[in-house]
């Protein structure tokens, strides 16, 4: 039976992948948006993809927020870099989410916990376009930014369009917008609708989707049935080489559509 469950979880992983479009899928038992969900299965098989499938040499890691990413970073172990070396940066600005689980603090605590570098982006969440063209001219901030054009690995998160725009503090008008949109997920600061279209994208620095494609590894973590529909509708978006992290909850979801 146990060859069963691990030859079953294999074709399910396959299935899950050829129904995204993506090159690979891992699903960890249960439900992480359940009641009694943990996060903790998918931060464990993320740290054993990583610790599989991470460039040897250096490796610049672009890191996304997000309670999911910021369970990620507490799992990861010296062994990451034991014959690598890492450097952590957050994907994008955005200090205006709880300090624990902004883009900064994730990459800080992977950095930590496996005794890499780690660089951090000091911007705000929701600024003018003229105040980002001033800021892209900072020294300090600019030197940032070409570390993370020049990332070779992201880990992001996925989440539902309306939690995350209630965890922002998005104006109300905002929200009404998105909703008359069919927004259903978000990821980057990109809000788009169950067919993968982009419906909003909110001025931030830092990675874009479109720079995805380049990267050597792109790794999104996201799990929970509740999810199922925004970790779904993003991989219409997602480059072709992306490596999916869920569990049953979201697998499910997807497969019996
Ligand atoms: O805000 C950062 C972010 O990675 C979002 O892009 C994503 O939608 C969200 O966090 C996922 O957060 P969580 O893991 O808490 O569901």
């Amino acid at each position: 039976p146990v060859m069963n469950d691990l030859a079953g979880r294999q074709q399910q992983e396959r299935e899950l992948a050829q129904r995204l479009g993506i090159a690979h899928c891992t699903i960890v038992p249960g439900d992480s948006t359940a009641a009694n969900g943990s996060l903790d299965g998918l931060a464990q098989a993320a740290g054993q993809v990583l610790m599989d499938q991470m460039p040897g040499g250096h490796s610049t890691v672009a890191v996304m927020g997000g309670h999911t990413l910021a369970t990620v970073a507490d799992a990861l172990t010296p062994a990451l870099a034991a014959n690598r070396d890492l450097l952590f940066v957050p994907a994008r600005g955005g200090v205006g989410e709880s300090p624990a689980i902004q883009a900064n603090t994730v990459a800080a605590t992977m950095a930590e916990h496996t005794n890499s570098a780690f660089r951090q982006l000091y911007v705000p969440e929701q600024l003018n376009s003229a105040t980002y063209k001033s800021l892209f001219a900072e020294p300090a901030i600019h030197e940032v930014l070409q570390l993370i054009a020049q990332s070779n690995v992201v880990i992001h998160g996925i989440g539902q369009a309306f939690v995350m725009a209630e965890r922002r503090h998005m104006d109300p008008h905002v929200i009404a917008d998105l909703s008359a949109a069919h927004a259903v997920g978000e990821a980057f600061g990109y809000f788009y609708d169950d067919q993968g279209h982009v419906v909003s994208k909110f001025p931030r620095i830092g990675l874009e989707i479109g720079d995805l494609a380049a990267k050597q590894l792109v790794i999104a973590v996201a799990g929970g049935a509740e999810k199922g529909a925004a970790i779904a509708a993003y991989m219409r978006l997602a480059p072709a080489q992306t490596w999916l992290i869920t569990d049953e909850g979201a697998a499910d979801f997807v497969l019996k559509k």
